[in-house]
């Protein structure tokens, strides 16, 4: 059961819960009308402390589509945070006019924190480097989508693997599913963090692999889930401009790669893939922007109990 319940690490959900909310999204992928009254007379309030197209977008138009109604802002200059107010008073405000409340927040547990001080469902959407668990929803649903299962599969993630917090949240939730294998591909100063290879991988015997080369690997893979050197979360201009093109995805290693390999990624992209890939059906970045939509509003119909 869903209902009420907040989300701020998807894995805190178990694999039913996930695959009820995946069940429930494909759902409305295929019959949109038949959802859009369900939330009528609720209300999403969505608590941006950090830029964002897709994912603030993203909510608001699931909660439109489902009939509900939003508020909310976009920048914390634009609340009183700007005056000095503290999450907590912000959040409790909050709780007093929206049903459920999706957050970005620069600091990475900000949601947990936050969700100790309301009843109503808060949704973790995106904090600092840590996890992007709606994010991880949209990924999931994609994958089934396209290639039919979200299990025994060989995922490539490339780029940003230590500040990337989309890459976190997807293995994680991937690591439940059987038969899944992670290539890990990063330059050296950019490596997943430590506490996902012993926490999640080596503790659940999952099968992966660290390299430093996308083109030795192209060849294995069955999803490519490429990433931006998020360089808002460096400490100096100096290494982001060393790392920042590390990958670039292109026509060229595309052809190295299976027929029916797909690629993801999370956007915004900045260089890593070239607009040429664009052309290739394989490259499944702007179907995937649109299932995000879906998989948002099967999770808000969860947490507020209008499923049907
Ligand atoms: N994928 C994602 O989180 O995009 P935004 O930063 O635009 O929300």
């Amino acid at each position: 059961m869903l209902k009420g319940k907040h989300l701020i690490d998807l894995n805190e959900f178990t694999t039913d819960e996930v695959d009820e909310i995946l069940e429930l999204a494909d759902k409305m992928v295929k019959n949109p009308l038949d959802y859009c009254e369900i939330a009528k007379g609720r209300i999403l309030a969505t608590l941006f402390f950090e830029p964002s197209t897709r994912t603030r977008l993203s909510f608001e138009a699931a909660m439109l589509r489902l009939g509900g109604q939003i508020i909310g802002f976009s920048s914390p200059d634009a609340s009183s945070t700007s005056k000095g107010e503290s999450l907590s008073d912000t959040l409790r405000t909050v709780a007093a006019y929206a049903d459920i409340i999706a957050m970005r927040h620069p600091k990475e547990g900000a949601p947990r924190l936050g969700a100790k001080f309301i009843d109503a469902p808060i949704i973790n959407a995106g904090d600092g480097g840590h996890q992007h668990p709606t994010q991880t929803l949209t990924d999931m649903l994609t994958i089934k989508s396209i290639k039919g299962t979200v299990s025994g599969l060989t995922i490539g993630v490339c780029g940003d693997l230590k500040f990337g917090r989309t890459v976190h949240s997807l293995i994680k939730a991937f690591s439940r599913y059987p038969g899944n294998k992670f290539i890990l591909i990063s330059p050296q100063e950019l490596k997943i963090p430590q506490y996902i290879k012993t926490q999640v991988l080596e503790k659940n015997n999952i099968e992966f692999i660290e390299t430093e080369k996308i083109d030795e690997v192209m060849g294995d893979l069955d999803i490519l889930y490429m990433t931006r050197v998020q360089k808002e979360r460096f400490f100096n201009e100096e290494d982001y401009i060393r790392l920042k093109d590390s990958y670039i995805l292109d026509r060229d290693k595309m052809a190295m790669a299976k027929e029916d390999m797909i690629v993801l990624h999370p956007l915004p992209r900045v260089n890593e893939i070239s607009y040429e890939v664009d052309e290739d059906e394989r490259a499944c970045y702007f179907k995937q922007v649109e299932y995000g939509m879906y998989a948002r509003m099967a999770l808000i119909a969860k947490l507020l109990g209008v499923d049907k």
